[in-house]
């Protein structure tokens, strides 16, 4: 699987550029200078349990105290076995006893322009009355409940609902087609799904109930659906099984008590690609998730008491979830949320909700950078952005142009930038500058967090030499890791613990500098990062496939300015069918009904066969080269039927 191997993988990027942290951000920062970073990662090293434990000593409130910090029996890891805790109480009630009580914990506003705010204490309020709503709808500790909902108050607070009471959420983005929600409804066996009506996109509303309404069709284990009436839009309600988020919570309690969990109870299922086309069930458990979010949220945002925070990641991602919602509130942040898309009504909506709300910290793709960029900087100069004190980014390599201009236009050249790498899978933040110590480069993630043991190597597991690409591994459990797929301990195992002997590995290709700074350079297997987020090429090519009339399918990426990376599709069709524009259409569209929008392929090209080697293995660096209208470079010998190239290349002219 591993393609292409290290010896291939070059980085071409070579950058000079250093930005030292601003002085006075680093005399108030958490972490103030590289020594105290050296320091913490040196304790890490010397006493690896024993820092984790102070940690997590400092940052949890325990219902019970563990008895032993980690069992380790590769590929699973117990983290603070034998404690107590609860995820909601750790976010809420911890709050309600300080002057924190009246802080406002949210902030949002819709794209139609309404606002909302909610206390701790009046968070604790709705997330008590959902709780005791779920209750009463006969979820039980260990109950799976779907999440299916915009980007509203309401996501976060039946998030920490089912935290409250033990029940695992899975949030699903509520850009998934019905058929995506059906699978996973399925996968998880959901009891209860929560939704809305529909929820506000670019001026338009997305149909969230119709969706569900499409996906309940063959899901037995769903017996309720609690619908959140956010745009007024009509939805049929099933007497019995639908039931409106309102009216439930007139007959609720407003004071809920949060149910200790073991420290591995399990606090969500999330989905997420792989190179297979079935998603897989990412598993997070409760303790070292907390603490992992709950650590860098601190470290990484610089958190404080007077700031007003905004992650715009969508809750249907792991970034909403760990930076969005647990590790902010965990820290007693004010977390900003913004429903809609961020050119809606105009490209400088972002900006005017800055100023509007003097936003301090922002966490952002490069995928939105790259956009406002494309829509001209007059947008954000419009707008003063002086409440900004520090900018992120995640979700694929930033480039250095963007991050120039994150720099300059958003940061006037006052705000560190911290650019986290991370995935679904580690649950928070691994490598990163900490804003207070760390010199940053335009496009590296910087160093490793403190405690996390990363490392450059190759297939056998050894280290490479300094500006050599290699696989990027982690070498050492850390707290938040994810435990298990869903259901399917055999599969996490092979896909990532069998590929490097003894390590973790997910799938990115980096190289280290000679500063020990990581530059991460991107997937090195099937999977293809779209506007930062993951898409399996198989699930592409499996919905396609699934339509009549396609005998076959590829799919690979192709350098995109704005996404990063587009879709392109090759496609064969099943005999005696005549390729036409039309026909191009209706696959787009079938994969946007399998699958959902993020999957509608750029570039679909007919072809009447695929390059394959001899045992009939598709050559995708073949498709990758042709997609990106590159010369094939590296050796063609392998191919079966080497006319098979130049028949693709004639189809694109
Ligand atoms: O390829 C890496 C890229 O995003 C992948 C993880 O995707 P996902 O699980 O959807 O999580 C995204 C948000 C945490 C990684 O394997 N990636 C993420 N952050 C960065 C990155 N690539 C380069 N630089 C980053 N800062």
């Amino acid at each position: 699987m591993l393609e292409p191997v290290a010896s291939e993988i070059e980085s071409l990027l070579h950058e000079e550029r250093m930005f030292p942290p601003p002085p006075d951000f680093a005399r108030h920062a958490h972490i103030r200078s590289m020594d105290e970073y050296r320091a913490l990662a040196q304790e890490a090293e010397t006493d690896y349990e024993g820092y984790w434990a102070r940690q997590a000593d400092r940052e949890l409130h325990w219902h019970r105290k563990w008895d032993t910090v980690l069992e380790w029996e590769e590929p699973f890891a117990k983290w603070f076995s034998g404690g107590q805790l609860n995820a909601s109480y750790q976010c809420l009630d911890r709050h309600l006893a300080s002057w924190r009580r009246n802080k406002a914990a949210l902030i949002w506003e819709g794209e139609p322009g309404d606002q909302r705010t909610l206390t701790y204490q009046q968070l604790y309020c709705e997330v008590s009355r959902f709780a005791s709503v779920l209750q009463n709808l006969g979820v039980k500790l260990g109950d799976r409940v779907i999440i299916y909902l915009p980007m509203v108050p309401e996501a976060a607070i039946a998030m920490l609902a089912c935290a409250r009471i033990g029940a695992p959420h899975s949030v699903i983005f509520g850009g998934f087609s019905s058929e995506a929600l059906k699978d996973r409804i399925n996968d998880a066996q959901a009891k209860v799904i929560v939704t809305a009506d529909g929820g506000w996109r670019r001026g338009k509303v997305i149909p969230l109930k119709a969706n569900v309404d499409g996906a309940l069709e063959n899901t037995p284990s769903v017996e309720h659906v609690v619908v959140l009436n956010r745009c007024n839009n009509d939805v049929t309600m099933k007497p019995g099984r639908d039931h409106w988020w309102h009216e439930l919570g007139e007959f609720a309690c407003l004071d809920v008590p949060a149910v200790p969990v073991d420290s591995e109870h399990p606090l969500f299922i999330l989905y997420t690609s792989g190179t297979t086309g079935k998603p897989k069930g990412v598993v997070h458990t409760t303790a070292g998730y907390m603490l992992g979010t709950t650590l860098t949220s601190k470290w990484v945002f610089d958190l404080k008491d007077e700031d007003v925070y905004w992650c715009t990641a969508d809750i249907g991602w792991v970034t909403g979830h760990s930076y969005v919602v647990y590790g902010p509130l965990s820290a007693g942040a004010t977390v900003f949320m913004y429903e809609g898309a961020p050119m809606t009504p105009q490209p400088d909506r972002f900006w005017q909700l800055i100023d509007k709300y003097k936003i301090s910290i922002l966490y952002t793709a490069p995928t939105a950078i790259r956009a406002f960029i494309q829509a001209g900087e007059q947008w954000a100069l419009r707008h003063k952005l002086d409440s900004l004190r520090l900018l992120g980014t995640v979700g694929e390599p930033i480039n250095p142009e963007a991050w120039m201009w994150y720099h300059h236009i958003i940061g006037k050249g006052r705000c560190p930038i911290v650019d986290t790498w991370w995935q679904t899978e580690t649950g928070s933040i691994m490598i990163t500058p900490l804003p207070g110590a760390t010199p940053t480069k335009p496009g590296t993630a910087t160093l490793p967090f403190p405690g996390i043991m990363v490392d450059v190597v190759d297939k056998a597991g050894q280290s490479v030499p300094v500006n050599t690409g290699g696989y990027l591994v982690v070498k050492r459990p850390w707290p938040s890791m994810m435990r298990t797929i869903y259901k399917d301990p055999e599969r996490f195992k092979q896909t990532y613990w069998s590929e490097i002997p003894g390590m973790y590995f997910a799938g990115d290709g980096a190289r280290r500098d000679s500063e020990g700074y990581f530059w991460i350079m991107g997937r090195v297997d099937d999977v293809i990062n779209v506007a930062g987020h993951r898409l399996g090429t198989m699930e592409v090519e499996s919905a396609l496939v699934s339509h009549p009339l396609v005998a076959e399918a590829a799919v690979v990426g192709r350098p995109d300015p704005i996404k990063g990376t587009g879709v392109a599709a090759f496609v064969t069709l099943q005999q005696g069918t005549s390729p036409t524009e039309a026909l191009k259409q209706e696959l787009m569209a079938h994969v946007v009904k399998e699958i959902g929008a993020i999957a509608r392929p750029d570039d679909i090209r007919f072809t009447d066969a695929l390059p394959k080697t001899r045992s009939g293995k598709i050559m995708r660096r073949l498709l990758r080269d042709v997609a990106a209208g590159r010369e094939a470079a590296g050796d063609t010998t392998a191919l079966e039927d080497s006319a098979v190239l130049s028949r693709l290349r004639t189809a694109e002219d």
